[in-house]
């Protein structure tokens, strides 16, 4: 098994992070059927996995029409808003962010795979509210993030990534309660495979036309084990998890999951 991303060896607490990469990189792949996945996910959970303001459509447009160039053939919206359409072509979640008065607010997403929030929850948000719930963002993070939103140009891209330990295998959670619930029930000698490291491997580019920003977010999980096969590779995730920054720490309840971590990295 080969783990695609590992941001854990770089760091245990908030930063920023991005880097620029070749626009040829912008999506990852990795999903057979994307459109399946989600077309199954707005079916049961319409306002958890889509949401828009009215005014984000040419926004909307515009990025569909950009994928279309990416990928060198006609998408068709068939009568869906130009955002669903564009999203059921690639793995990646899909979100607008435009400057509306001072702020870059979230105009429109579909959100297939949020890491324990949903799409009804943040529509409108604006960087800051998106992150009030982030210890430290709005003093240490917040200014350094909008003049990277107001400065970024359309001819390049930026990857950032981010990680956390969890207890299921599922792209699709809204919501961590059911699986913080369940980390009792878990059997302690199987803890390399019921745990799971949740990666974003997350791009932001701009639209040269309406000036928005698309923020995408595609997740990947490993079992643990994947990560215990290679001892040089547990040792780097042994060190991320005994120095993590207390802040990164609480906000992602790692304590929940100490001892069963500790069955995997102890003695590492
Ligand atoms: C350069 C841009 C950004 C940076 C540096 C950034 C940074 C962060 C950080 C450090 C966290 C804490 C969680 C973690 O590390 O895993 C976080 C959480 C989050 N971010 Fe961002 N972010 C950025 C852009 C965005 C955008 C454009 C959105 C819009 C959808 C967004 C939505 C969120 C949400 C919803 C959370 C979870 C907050 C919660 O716990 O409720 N972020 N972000």
């Amino acid at each position: 098994m080969s783990l695609r991303h590992a941001p854990w060896e770089e760091a245990a607490e908030f930063r920023i992070g991005l880097r620029p990469i070749p626009i040829s990189d912008w999506f990852e792949g990795g999903d057979a059927d994307p459109a399946k996945r989600k077309d199954g996910l707005l079916a049961a959970h319409p306002t958890a996995v889509w949401s828009e303001i009215p005014g984000s459509r040419p926004a909307q447009t515009e990025l569909l029409a950009m994928l279309a160039g990416a990928f060198g053939h006609d998408i068709a919206a068939d009568g869906q808003p130009p955002l669903l359409a564009a999203a059921r072509e690639v793995a990646d979640d899909l979100c607008l962010m435009e400057k509306l008065g001072d702020a870059w607010r979230l105009t429109a997403l579909s959100l297939c795979a949020g890491s324990f929030f949903t799409a009804s929850e943040v529509i409108g948000r604006s960087l800051a509210e998106l992150h009030r719930p982030v210890t430290g963002f709005e003093a240490r993070l917040l200014t350094r993030v909008e003049r990277i939103f107001n400065n970024l140009r359309p001819d390049t891209l930026l990857e950032r990534r981010n990680w956390s330990l969890v207890s299921s295998p599922d792209l699709y959670a809204p919501d961590p309660g059911p699986m913080r619930a369940a980390i009792p029930d878990i059997d302690p000698d199987s803890a390399a495979n019921a745990l799971f490291a949740r990666v974003e491997r997350q791009t932001l580019r701009r639209l040269p036309q309406t000036g928005a920003v698309v923020f995408t977010i595609r997740v990947w999980i490993d079992p643990l084990s994947a990560i215990a096969a290679d001892p040089e590779r547990l040792a780097r995730f042994a060190r991320a998890w005994r120095t993590a920054h207390p802040d990164f720490r609480a906000y992602k309840q790692l304590n929940l999951y100490d001892a069963l971590v500790s069955r995997v990295i102890d003695g590492v």
